[in-house]
């Protein structure tokens, strides 16, 4: 079944040079890029998308951190395109959650700075798309 799904290549990415490698990985597994955009993410735009992260410690630091540069916002489409990209980037803590091969495992260190984000459901990339792409939600 075709699923779409939001990925962020994080500002700490973007800043490091991981654009390529990044869309290279998603190419390679066959995911198709169906809407892709490099832009510096509005307040209001990353309060929305970490709303479920609000009142947690980080939180603050979260939306200072993904407002702070640029980042690419992509769309995803394929059979199981959340789970299958969600693979490739590997568990939240880097260290202690992806493993090796994945996005976080091979490049990160900090459960902040971990590259990349995707939806975590369906329901999730309905609402992210919606919010970052709102005229290709509407499509
Ligand atoms: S967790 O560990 O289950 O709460 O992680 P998750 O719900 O998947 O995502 C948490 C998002 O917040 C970002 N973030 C942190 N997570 C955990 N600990 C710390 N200190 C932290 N700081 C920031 C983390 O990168 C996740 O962002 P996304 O974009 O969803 O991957």
């Amino acid at each position: 079944m075709t699923e779409r799904t939001l990925v962020l290549i994080k500002p700490d990415a973007v800043a490091r040079g991981y654009v390529g490698e990044i869309l290279g990985r998603i190419e390679r597994k066959g995911l198709t890029i169906s809407a892709l955009e490099l832009r510096t993410a509005p307040g209001d735009i990353a309060a929305a998308h970490y709303a479920e992260h609000e009142g947690r410690p980080f939180y603050p630091g979260l939306l200072e951190f993904i407002t702070g540069g640029p980042l690419v916002a992509a769309v995803l489409e394929g059979p199981r395109a959340i789970a299958a990209f969600r693979q490739l980037a590997g568990g939240t803590d880097p260290v202690e959650k992806a493993v090796p091969g994945t996005i976080r495992g091979d490049f990160g260190l900090e459960a902040q700075e971990n590259l990349v984000h995707g939806s975590d459901s369906v329901e999730s990339a309905e609402r992210e798309i919606a919010l970052w792409f709102p005229q290709f939600a509407a499509n």
